[in-house]
């Protein structure tokens, strides 16, 4: 008989992410999928134009390792104007394989084996095993209710008793998903007096950067003269052009942070996909209206799908951001959020994300996650089958 080798686990604790687990259940049973982040609608129609004019002419060998240079002037153009940083576009900007890649190479470049990273509960998935890749121990802070009363703000406290001098690495996420918190300018504030004797560097996933709701800005950390010196901004294009399956993304960091990350990201990736550079780089130039309306056109979306579930036996937390609305069905049942989002899957015929999958302690209470980023006729139908609970 064969001798089959013994290897062990590297994660020997991570599954198939709950996003594929769901996708594949929904694609199973018929069911509506409301669960995975992905918009139903295609991405503009200049922007696929443009793609295809350089797919025609001739870019399509190797791009330089950092992007090409037409799409990291227009990423500084946009930050400049946005956040009011002036960032260098040779030695300060990345592009790369989406937001994932920039997270894992961001991860891979500041964690030594030992060292402490903190995260903020509910945390996105691809964090903490990254994290343990590297050699590092996550620390999980769960968000809490913020002094204006908002579910999901920072707890401080908890935040200033987790740090410690072995801390390398803050991750944070804000829009944040799933809950839909933002930041004000006074917890901007509030982090960096909390870091600013510490080593301690940040990692800020504002993939969601261009839908924030009811008129509030985006708060990047790129706009803090403090933070940003210690801080790595991960973006994507893929949630700002309904683009999701081209995984294309960017980091911006200060010099000395950018050549670490770059170290790792040249053989993580090497470059990325010189088309949809150029694509995007003409785009980002010449329509920048399209991601100034998105605010609207989510909020839109967002409304529409709260007013379909009015009357309903959920209750509805406040979305702040990003294309996700959380609701509680303590209402209806007091089974586990896995077992019911699976079993709502195969019975009403809806597909959603449970909450407690992106905590540490596993149970959050009653609570399933809702992408609203489809068209109408789909969130109809979805809130058709979910009145019936
Ligand atoms: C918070 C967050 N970070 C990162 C990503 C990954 O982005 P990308 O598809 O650009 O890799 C997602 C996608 O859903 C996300 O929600």
């Amino acid at each position: 008989m064969d001798k089959h080798p013994d290897f062990a686990s590297k994660l020997p604790d991570v599954g198939t992410t709950i996003f594929t687990v769901m996708s594949q259940l929904a694609a199973d049973t018929g069911a509506i999928n409301l669960s995975q982040g992905f918009p139903s609608f295609d991405p503009p129609a200049r922007l696929r134009e443009r793609i295809s004019y350089h797919l025609d002419h001739g870019a399509n060998q190797y791009a330089p390792m950092t992007g090409i240079p037409a799409l990291r002037e227009a990423i500084a153009e946009k930050t400049l104007r946005l956040q009011g940083r002036s960032v260098d576009v040779d030695t300060e900007i990345t592009v790369c394989t989406g937001a994932t890649e920039g997270l894992f190479s961001a991860i891979q470049a500041i964690v030594h084996a030992g060292d402490e990273v903190i995260v903020l509960d509910p945390a996105y998935d691809s964090y903490e095993p990254a994290v343990t890749l590297a050699g590092g121990t996550t620390r999980h802070v769960p968000l809490g209710i913020d002094r204006n009363g908002h579910d999901f703000g920072v707890d401080w406290q908890r935040l200033g008793d987790t740090l410690n001098s072995r801390t390398r690495l803050l991750i944070v996420n804000f829009p944040h998903n799933p809950t839909g918190a933002i930041l004000s300018a006074a917890d901007l504030d509030r982090l960096a007096d909390l870091l600013c004797d510490t080593n301690c560097l940040v990692l800020s996933d504002e993939v969601y950067e261009h839908i924030v709701f009811d008129g509030e800005p985006h708060r990047s950390l790129l706009g803090h003269d403090e933070l940003w010196q210690r801080t790595l901004v991960i973006a994507s294009f893929g949630k700002t052009y309904h683009a999701t399956g081209w995984k294309l993304g960017y980091c911006i960091a200060p010099a000395a942070l950018s050549a670490e990350f770059r170290k790792v990201h040249q053989f993580t990736t090497f470059a990325v996909s010189t088309p949809m550079q150029y694509g995007v780089a003409d785009f980002l130039t010449s329509d920048p209206d399209f991601y100034r309306q998105l605010p609207q056109f989510y909020q839109q979306k967002r409304d529409h799908f709260c007013r379909l579930l009015d009357g309903s036996r959920f209750r509805l937390l406040p979305a702040r951001s990003t294309f996700f609305q959380i609701v509680d069905y303590g209402e209806i049942s007091d089974t586990d959020d896995v077992t019911l989002a699976k079993q709502w899957t195969r019975e009403i015929g809806v597909a959603s994300i449970p909450l407690s999958v992106f905590c540490e302690s596993h149970f959050t209470g009653t609570r399933l996650r809702f992408c609203f980023a489809k068209d109408d006729a789909t969130l109809e139908a979805a809130a058709e089958r979910l009145h019936r609970l």
